[in-house]
This record gives structure tokens, C-alpha cells and sequence, in this order.
């Protein structure tokens, strides 16, 4: 026998082995099917994941009931991560995973040879640090796995809850479950584990919470009661209550509290309405909004729906919100309904439009033309956006999901995918014929600014190339200007690499846009690429206002009234800025401020 011979028979010898340690626990029953039964003394066990491989249906059987199932992509061949399984609602019984492999028909490797069953290991730990060079500083993310819309957002007794749709098995869209975070300023967030699990009826999309305070439910007085859409066979509503501020909830026993025959039926929005003194939900219902109304949280009855021809359409609706907002300067205040829509948006796929006018408790009606859509945001990244239930002193305060469905499975992390925009303060302001939605970042996150970085005022141009001592990623920019001398504004975001952002402003068109096609990594999605741009109501600029984070710039014109969240992957931070304005004498001024949390 060669020595080349001997060396391979070793090898293979002690990859039997190994897999013979591990058939103990294993067995492999066809092509596609198989089961391990779980060492259950640990907390964890940890799946191996790669994100090309087929999905695997996981059924967890404990006495022969099945008492969880979930998606996971299995490692076939290669692993990009772990994702930790928790054993300890189980803690002292035998546990026995069902696998179903699918696409195993036509691969070169066998299912039992894939890379996943000899790396299934078990922990009582599971390494959450960050691994990632993209990861925000100050946005909110995930600990690890997949997010998508904020769900649930409500404040109460000093702190602000925010759940989201959940992956806790895999960084792609999957097994939608509530994760759940909190924080007492809206920039520090605390992860909370998961809140709301997939069951019998589906898993767990896309909804809200409210505060009864008076305890119209039955509840408790302060019970939280949180309303999703369950996603099975159908897409029907369903409740859970909170007797311990948001950390953990409990099933309500008539679920689910309202059904369709809609396909696209979800997304609930409740809130207190204090005229009729009802609680009003709103959720997408096909191309249209519909409204319900009930006295205890757990009847409801159909009011009104809300949409047909009017605004966008070349999408899916989903995720309303409906509120009341005064108008900044007036004094009267006006309605507005939010609906995210899929795709559509004006920059291509998602985005969220408004409509303003008026609710009686039963109806809203639009104060637009059918053919008027508003956008509340005219950059790529920023979706699903809702608001908090419960905010205090009077605020409407707005998270959304800092991604696009164009590519948000592909964006190039792994440990995690997605962060959810800044908070921001919603207000109406008019231009005296119709009222548009501004949002503002929220005063909280001022508090990260650190000592000016820049301070210049401007005349014609001017280039910062280095903006701090050390490559700092995350800052807030503010260029004042005068809105009089000003008719052309660009201002360009760069690294040493060529990497850039350019956001300019044009006044005869009375825009600002922003080109993110040379921003660093734009390769992974044909649709990432772009030049968003804004409208800017009364044409004239008298602020740009920049939040750079370690994967985002979000951009605000004149406060808030025109705003551009857009996604970049620079492969190192950008460093220096340059401003070019038309504007004579010190018409502008530009301040960076380094931001830590
Ligand atoms: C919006 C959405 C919702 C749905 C959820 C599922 O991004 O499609 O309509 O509830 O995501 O994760």
C-alpha cells in the first residue's frame, strides 16, 4: 500500500469514527430523513447553518408530541455559524429531533455525509460577541439572526419596548417569532430574548402592543396586549397578553379574534381611540386598510375600509399605522394613515407612504387627490416603520427597518441581518395647501454627540479630509445654510479607498439626492446601486443633517421634512467630506460631531 493510500484510509477511518460516535445519537431512516436523540443535559444545542443549503423542517419531540418545529438551513457542506437551539424548557427529558432534508435529490453528497449531523454540538453557552464589521454602533440589531419589522413598540414606566420579526434560527427570513429589546433612551438597547413563539395557528407576524390601563380586557389593569397576525394555512389576527411589562405573554385562549378570506390579511395596528373611547385597530387587507373597532380588545367589529385607488398601489400593503398629529404652526391637527408597501416604493421596492385627513372613530378620509402619494421617507432602507403606543408627552415617535426586501437577505453580514432605523419624532408642517409628514431624529440621540470633531463655516467650497484622529465610522454632520444665497449644494462622504456618498441639491428642481453607487460594497443585489432623491417642499434647503453609522446614512433636509435612509458597506469608514455650495459669504456652516453611545 502506498503511504498516500495508508494516510486516506486513516483519514477515512477516523471520519467513520467520528460519525459512528455521533450514530449513537443519530439515525438516518431514507435519502431525506432522520433523527438524533439530544444529550439534554446541556442548554444548548448548536446547529450547524449554511445559508446556501436547502431548508431542513426541524420537528422537537418530547413523549412523542411534537412541541416545536422550525426552518433551518442545515450545513451541507460548508458552515458559516451556529444558531443555539435552548433545551431548557425541556430540561430533564428526552428530547428527539425529526430532520426532513429537502433538495437532496441530485446533490453529490449524500444527506447523511452532510456537514451538519457530525457538528451538532451541545453548550451551555452560546457566543453572542460581535463579529461583525458592519454592525451598528448606535442602531438597534440583533444579538444574532434575521430581523425584519419593528413589532409591538410601546413605552411604559420609563422604558421603551421594541419587539421585531424574528429569525432566532438562521440569518435569512425565517420562523417568524417576536424577538423582543428594551431601553430607557431609545440608543441603548438591551436584548430581551424572545417574546412571542411561533404555535398551532402559525408563526408570529407582523403587529402591535397597546397599554389597558383601565383593564377593558380583563387582564390586569397595565396589561400589555399584544395583537400579531398568526401565519398559517391563512392569515388570521391573534392576541397574547403581558402581565410583567412585555418580558413574557400568554396566549389568549379565543384565538385567533379575527379571520378573512383575504390572502394578504395581517399586520394589526390597535390603539386607544379617546373620542369614542374604543380601542381601533387597522390592518392591511389585500390593496386596502380596513378598520375594526371593539370595547374589550377581544371583539371586534368591521367599521370601514380605506384605499381602494387611492395612493400606491404597485405593491403589497402591509404594516398601517394610524395616529393624530397636530400641525406644526397651526393650530388644528390632522390624521395620518401609514401604509408600507411592497414593492412600489419611489426609489424601487419597499417604502412607506402616508395619507392625511380626517378619523371619527369609524372612518378615515383622505384630504388628497386619489393620485397624490406622499412617501415618508424617499431612500432605499427604510420599511415597515410604526410607532410607539404610549409615548410619552404627547410624542409620536417612528422606528422602521433599515432594509429593503430588494436585498435584505443578501446584505453581507452573517452573524446577523438587519438594524432598525433611528428613533424619530414624527410632526405635520403644511405648505399652506397640504400637510406632509416630517420626521426628526429623536432628541435622545443627541446625547451621543462628542466633542465637535468640525467646525467650519463655508463660502463656495470646502474639503475636511480628515475628520478625526482615529477612523471613526460613527458621526452626525449638520450643514446649516442660508436658504436664500443657496441654489446648489454637494456634499460628498469619502474614504481613502474612493469609496463615496454624494447628496447634492438642486434648487430649480428642489430636490436633494443622494448616489450611493460608489459607497464601498454595492455587488451582492443588481437593485443596491442607487440614486435616491427627495423632494424638498418650498424648494429652499436650510439644513442637511447626516446619522453615519458603521453601515448607514440616514439623511434629514430642513429638520426632517425631507428624509433619505440609505444602506452603504464602505470597506473602511468615511474620513473625510467635502461641501461645495453656490452661496456667497458664510452662507453655510458645517459641524461634525463624533457619536458614542
Ligand atoms: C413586512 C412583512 C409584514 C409581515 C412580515 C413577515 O415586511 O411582510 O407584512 O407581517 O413582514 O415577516
Amino acid at each position: 500500500m502506498k503511504i498516500r493510500n495508508i494516510l486516506v484510509a486513516l483519514l477515512l477511518g477516523a471520519a467513520s469514527l467520528q460519525v459512528s460516535a455521533q450514530s449513537g445519537n443519530m439515525s438516518f431512516l431514507s435519502s431525506s430523513h432522520c433523527m438524533m436523540r439530544a444529550e439534554s443535559n446541556s442548554r444548548y444545542v448548536l446547529l450547524p447553518v449554511q445559508e446556501s443549503a436547502e431548508i431542513t423542517n426541524v420537528k422537537v419531540i418530547v413523549n412523542s408530541n411534537v412541541v416545536k418545529t422550525l426552518n433551518v438551513r442545515l450545513a451541507a457542506d460548508k458552515i458559516d455559524y451556529y444558531v443555539p437551539f435552548d433545551m431548557s424548557e425541556f430540561a430533564g427529558k428526552k428530547v428527539l429531533f425529526d430532520f426532513h432534508v429537502n433538495g437532496v435529490e441530485g446533490k453529490a453528497t449524500a444527506m447523511k455525509d452532510y456537514a451538519c449531523w457530525k457538528n451538532i454540538s451541545y453548550s451551555d453557552t452560546f457566543d453572542t460577541a460581535n463579529r461583525e464589521k458592519f454592525r451598528p454602533a448606535y442602531h438597534h440589531t440583533p444579538v444574532y439572526g434575521w430581523m425584519n419589522d419593528p413589532n409591538g413598540m410601546f413605552y411604559k414606566d420609563g422604558v421603551y419596548n421594541l419587539y421585531y420579526q424574528y429569525n432566532p434560527y438562521g440569518s435569512q427570513w425565517e420562523n417568524m417569532t417576536w424577538g423582543h429589546s428594551s431601553s430607557r433612551d431609545l440608543v441603548n438597547w438591551t436584548d430581551e430574548g424572545l417574546a412571542i413563539e411561533p404555535d398551532g395557528l402559525g408563526t408570529i407576524f407582523s403587529g402591535s402592543c397597546v397599554v389597558d390601563k383601565d383593564n377593558t380586557a380583563g387582564f390586569g389593569a397595565g396589561a400589555i396586549v399584544a395583537f400579531f397576525t398568526s401565519a398559517g394555512e391563512n392569515q388570521t389576527q391573534s392576541m397574547a397578553y403581558s402581565t410583567d411589562n412585555g418580558k413574557t405573554f400568554t396566549k389568549y385562549d379565543g384565538n385567533p379574534v379575527i379571520v378573512s378570506d383575504v390572502p394578504d390579511f395581517r399586520d394589526p395596528h390597535v390603539f386607544r381611540h379617546a373620542k369614542s373611547g374604543r380601542w381601533i385597530m387597522i390592518l392591511a387587507a389585500g390593496q386596502e386598510m380596513r378598520i375594526y373597532s371593539s370595547a374589550n380588545l377581544k371583539d371586534w367589529t368591521y367599521e370601514s375600509s380605506f384605499g381602494k385607488g387611492y395612493g400606491c398601489h404597485e405593491g403589497v400593503w402591509e404594516c398601517p399605522d394610524l395616529f393624530e398629529l397636530p400641525v406644526e404652526g397651526k393650530n388644528y391637527s390632522k390624521w395620518v394613515l401609514v401604509c408600507n408597501i411592497n414593492p412600489g416604493g419611489p426609489a424601487g421596492g419597499s417604502a412607506t407612504q402616508y395619507f392625511t385627513g380626517t378619523f371619527d372613530g369609524h372612518k378615515f378620509t383622505c384630504d388628497t387627490k386619489p393620485e397624490v402619494t406622499k412617501w415618508a421617507d424617499y431612500g432605499k432602507d427604510n420599511y415597515a416603520g410604526v410607532t410607539f403606543d404610549n409615548a410619552p408627552d404627547g410624542r409620536r415617535i417612528m422606528i422602521g427597518w433599515m432594509s429593503n426586501w430588494q436585498y435584505a437577505n443578501q446584505v453581507p453580514t452573517m452573524q446577523y441581518r438587519s438594524a432598525n432605523t433611528i428613533a424619530r419624532d414624527l410632526y405635520l408642517y403644511t405648505d399652506g395647501t397640504t400637510e406632509y409628514l416630517g420626521s426628526k431624529p429623536s432628541a435622545e440621540n443627541e446625547k451621543m454627540r462628542g466633542k465637535t470633531a468640525v467646525n467650519k463655516s463655508i463660502s463656495g467650497s470646502k474639503t475636511v479630509s480628515k475628520m478625526f484622529s482615529k477612523p471613526c465610522g460613527t458621526y452626525e454632520v449638520v450643514l446649516t445654510l442660508d436658504p436664500e444665497q443657496t441654489s446648489t449644494v454637494e456634499l460628498v462622504l469619502s474614504n481613502k479607498k474612493g469609496e463615496k456618498v454624494a447628496l447634492t441639491y438642486d434648487k430649480a428642481k428642489g430636490t436633494v439626492s443622494f448616489d450611493r453607487h460608489a459607497s464601498g460594497n454595492v455587488s451582492f443585489s443588481k437593485d443596491f446601486p442607487a440614486v435616491t432623491t427627495a423632494p424638498v417642499v418650498g424648494s429652499k434647503l436650510s439644513e442637511l443633517r447626516l446619522y453615519v453609522d458603521n453601515c448607514s446614512v440616514e439623511a434629514f433636509a430642513n429638520g426632517g421634512n425631507s428624509v433619505m435612509t440609505n444602506l452603504v458597506f464602505t470597506s473602511e469608514p468615511y474620513n473625510s467630506i467635502s461641501v461645495k455650495c453656490d452661496g456667497k459669504k458664510k452662507s453655510a456652516s458645517l459641524v461634525v460631531y463624533p457619536l458614542n453611545k
